[in-house]
Order: structure tokens, then C-alpha cells, then sequence
């Protein structure tokens, strides 16, 4: 099959969070079954270029209609740790992507819009005919509406599309301009109900919906989340929505790349280990308290590291540290965000804590640490409040860091309590908490730091446990196939 990955972010070259990581790691996994996958993107002047092998302009001037007029692109080609991407950059006074970072602007739906409209003539004019178009977030939303009303009468009728939702609060709501802007130029046929109007704000659109109405498969990142989405509010409004395309909604699981993310050949930490030489893991540990400046004592490091936004958990991450400290451990964050509030609030800890030779607090994005952590680290914690899937807890375990996690979206179907689950003692592989406050938390975390200190060789069977859980793409990667062959088009 022919299948074309549309998507804000790609791993490692423009990367926010774990929409990054499975556009990559499911785009690798279907090469590897004998799919061809090309991968479009927009242009951003932050992308890191040093990892882009053999990139150079295809396309000159690609005219995309925009406004009644239109604006001029070029378009790039280069490779991604061997995958085929295309870069869109569009020429006009806007710079949508020339702005120093990824989102965050006042008009990222416009900006996404344009994308999203760029990817559609970049398709049709350059006469490429996929099987299946694979769009990711509300930023693709876009992409199988002006499929399904333009361009299937410009030939492009056997394209179908799949629709991967990773985050339903992030919705693209906003007003109609972006509609006229992309020449879907009825508003009132598209602020239906049925189609793009936003189920609270009739006055709104609402980009993610009109994915989810136009696609012809939708899915979340995780069989529990699936259901969170339909029937809890963690849809965000657009449980109603799913409701009536239930019989097209699914949820399948996220993999983590095996290459990529792999202790014995890591290229960002010094000890290499498996779950045969795990004592070789703490050769991380020494590298990691060096790097932070953490000393040298026998303790535990706690780590997290992700996003610094509410759903994370913030408060519970803060109680983590401060009840890792008391209790004798130590602490590592690597964090950032697009939060103002919460970043400053973490800078005001940094400050604090400055003196603190037992935790510290890395406020910034940074892929070589982040790797190093889950390897040095002995407990990864993810409290999150909502978490769709979830990579940190699965890249933790594939680095033999003891998971505690919060029992919701995809944490539950990758998590077994190591002393409450209905699991064998061999598949409990962390620790689970359900309440998203201090006392759940500690319930959790205390159990982690007790086994640790008061019961190393059990410790021990619970990195095992962990390194053995088997978070590849392999069968996840045969889902998305079964469900491409089972909508495209023969
Ligand atoms: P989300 O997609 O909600 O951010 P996930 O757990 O699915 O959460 O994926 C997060 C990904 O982003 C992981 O690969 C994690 O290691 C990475 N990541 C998050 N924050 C940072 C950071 N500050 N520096 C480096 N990597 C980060
Ligand atoms: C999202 C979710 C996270 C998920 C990731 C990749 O941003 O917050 O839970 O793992 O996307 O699908």
C-alpha cells in the first residue's frame, strides 16, 4: 500500500511531544511490512536540520489557492532517519512557520489551515495518488474535508483517510475565516451540525470535528481512551460527535520505535545494558548525577520528564519532588512548555532549589538528556490528569525505570500494579495510583521508594518485569493495517 503521513511533528527533526515519536515509529513499522510511506510536513525554520539527510527544493513555485488568490511554495524533499519526508514552505508575508517555534501563535489554526490545503495541492498537482492519507491532530483536521469536497472531483477519488486523534483537548476552534481562506466557500452548509460547527459555540468552527465527520476511520491512542473519550468529558465536547461515527472510532495502541528508543545501542547514553546486564544500567545513574551536578549517595532518582502543561499533572509532579526529597530520594525533571504560568512557576522552584544537591530541575526541550534520564533514573512518574496513550511510562520500562502512573487513558493499558492487579506476578510491571491528589500519589510513590530501599532483589524483578514488556510497534502496526486494507479502495 501507498500510504502519506500528514503531520504537524515528526521525530527528531520537529518534535513537541509523542505525536512526534508515533508519526516516525508507525511510519518505520509499515516499511518495514513492505508499505511505502511518505511523510508531509510543514517547513519550520526550528526544525533540526542536522538530522535531515540530502534535503533540497523538488518544487519551485506550487500555486495554492488561498483567499481568492494565492500564495507561491516550494517544496522540499530529504530523508528522516531514512524516512521520505516532504517539507512545505510557502512564500508569503505571513511566515507561517518561519517563527521560531512550533505552535503558540494566535493564528495556528490559519497557519495549519494553509498547511493543510498546501499538502492537498502538493497531492493533486504533483499527481500523487496514496492509498490511504494518515492525518494526525486537530492541525490535519482539515485534510479529509477538503479531500471529500474539492478534490475528489479533481480526480483525487480514491484516496481514503484515516484520523488519528492523539489529544482531544486541543481542537482547532475557530471562526470562519479559515474557511474562506481554503475555498470552502459555503459557510452555512459547513457550520451544520453534522459537519464543522463546534458543539458548544455555534458561532465557531471546529477543525478536529470536521476530521472526525470526514474521515473514513477515526481513532484515539489507546483502547481506554476510546472509551474516556465516549462516554467520560475527556472528549472535550466531542463525545456526542463520536457517538453518532461510533461505528468508524476505535482506539489503538501507540509502540515505541525499537531502534530509536533502545539501551543496548543508545547513542545518547555511556553504559549500554539489556535485561541480562541490568547493574550495567547504573553506569547511566553515575553519567546522569555527573551531568546534573546530583551527589553521589546511595539513593533512588525520581524522574519525569514531558510536557510542563495541566494535563501533566503539575501539582502532583511538585509533590513528587518535595515527598522524593523527604523520604531520602532523589530528583530529576526535564520539562517545557508552552504554558507561560506553569513555566515560570517551575523557574520560581529551579530558584529555590538551587542549593538542593539531591533534584534538579531542567526547564527546556532536550532529546540527548531526556534519553540519558530514562536510563539513569530508577522511578519514572507520569500523574497525568488525562493521557491519551502515553510514551514516557512506555519508554521508561524500555529502559528498565520502575513506571508510577495514574490510572487513566493509556497508562491503564500499559501499567499493572505490582501488588494490585489481576495480572501475573511476571506482567506487573509499576505502580498505579487513582486519585489525582497528594494521598494518591504517596499511595503510589511510597510503595515504589519502599521497594527500592527495603527490598532491592524485588526492586530487581520489577526492572525485569518492566525491560520484558513488550511496547513494540509490531502489533499495533498490523492494526493500522488491517484497518487501512480494510477501508481502501480496491
Ligand atoms: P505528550 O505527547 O502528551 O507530550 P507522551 O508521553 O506521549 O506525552 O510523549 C512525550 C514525548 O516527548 C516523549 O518522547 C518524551 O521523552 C518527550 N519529551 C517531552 N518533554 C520533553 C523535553 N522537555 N525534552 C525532551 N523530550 C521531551
Ligand atoms: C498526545 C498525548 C499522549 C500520546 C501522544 C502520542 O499528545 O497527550 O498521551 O501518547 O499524543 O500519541
Amino acid at each position: 500500500m501507498h500510504i502519506v503521513m500528514i503531520s504537524a511533528e515528526l521525530a527528531p527533526v520537529a518534535k513537541v511531544g509523542g505525536l512526534a515519536d508515533v508519526v516516525f515509529g508507525l511510519s518505520r513499522e509499515l516499511e518495514i511490512r513492505g508499505n511505502a510511506v511518505e511523510i508531509i510536513l510543514p517547513k519550520y525554520d526550528c526544525m533540526w536540520y542536522d538530522e535531515i539527510w540530502g534535503l533540497h527544493k523538488i518544487w519551485e513555485n506550487l500555486w495554492v489557492p488561498w483567499y481568492g488568490s494565492g500564495v507561491n511554495c516550494s517544496v522540499w524533499f530529504g530523508f528522516v532517519h531514512g524516512r521520505k519526508c516532504f517539507f512545505i514552505e510557502p512564500h508569503s508575508p505571513d511566515n507561517f512557520f518561519d517563527r521560531g517555534s512550533f505552535y503558540g501563535f494566535h493564528d495556528d489554526p490559519l497557519r495549519f489551515a494553509f498547511f493543510c490545503k498546501a499538502a492537498m495541492e502538493f497531492m493533486h498537482k504533483g499527481n500523487k495518488r496514496p492509498d490511504i492519507i494518515h492525518c494526525h491532530d486537530w492541525q490535519t483536521g482539515l485534510i479529509p474535508v477538503l479531500l471529500f469536497e474539492i478534490y475528489e472531483r479533481l480526480g483525487m477519488n480514491r484516496q481514503r483517510v484515516v484520523y488519528t486523534i492523539h489529544n482531544f483537548k486541543h481542537q482547532g476552534i475557530t471562526g470562519e475565516a479559515v474557511l474562506w481562506a481554503t475555498g470552502l466557500c459555503r459557510p452555512e452548509y459547513y457550520f451544520h451540525h453534522d459537519r464543522l460547527r463546534d458543539n458548544f459555540n455555534n458561532t465557531a468552527i471546529n477543525l478536529m470535528k470536521g476530521g472526525i465527520v470526514y474521515s473514513n476511520y477515526v481513532n484515539t491512542v489507546s483502547p481506554h481512551h476510546s472509551w474516556e473519550a465516549r462516554f467520560t468529558d475527556q472528549g472535550y465536547g466531542l463525545g456526542q460527535t463520536l457517538a453518532i461515527h461510533h461505528y468508524k472510532f476505535g482506539g489503538i495502541l501507540n509502540g515505541v520505535d525499537y531502534d530509536v528508543w533502545n539501551p543496548e545501542t543508545d547513542r545518547f547514553i555511556p553504559s549500554h545494558y539489556n535485561v541480562w546486564n541490568v547493574e550495567s544500567k547504573y553506569g547511566n545513574k553515575d553519567a546522569l548525577r555527573e551531568r546534573l551536578w546530583l551527589r553521589k549517595e546511595f539513593k533512588p532518582i525520581v524522574a519525569y520528564v514531558g510536557r510542563l502543561d495541566a494535563q501533566k499533572g503539575v501539582h502532583l509532579i511538585q509533590h513528587a519532588l518535595f515527598y522524593t526529597l523527604e523520604r531520602g530520594g532523589q530528583f530529576v525533571m526535564l520539562g517545557a512548555g508552552g504554558d507561560r504560568g506553569i513555566n515560570n512557576h517551575f523557574w520560581h522552584l529551579k530558584h529555590y532549589l538551587n542549593e538542593n544537591a539531591d533534584c534538579h530541575l531542567e526547564i527546556g526541550f532536550n532529546e540527548q538528556l531526556a534519553h540519558l534520564i530514562y536510563a539513569g533514573a530508577d522511578i519514572c512518574i507520569v500523574p497525568s490528569l488525562f493521557e491519551p496513550c502515553g510514551l514516557a511510562q512506555l519508554i521508561a520500562m524500555r529502559y528498565g525505570s520502575v513506571p508510577v502512573v495514574r490510572a487513566v487513558g493509556g497508562l491503564v493499558d500499559t501499567v499493572f500494579d505490582r501488588d494490585n492487579s489481576d495480572k501475573l506476578p511476571e506482567d506487573r510491571n509499576g505502580y498505579v495510583f487513582k486519585d489525582a491528589d497528594f494521598k494518591g500519589l504517596e499511595s503510589a510513590l511510597s510503595r515504589a521508594l519502599g521497594l527500592w530501599f527495603g527490598y532491592p532483589k524485588e526492586f530487581r524483578r520489577l526492572i525485569t518485569n518492566a525491560l520484558s514488556f513488550d511496547s513494540s510497534w509490531a502489533q499495533s502496526g498490523q492494526r493500522y493495517i488491517e484497518v487501512y486494507d480494510h477501508i481502501r479502495c480496491k
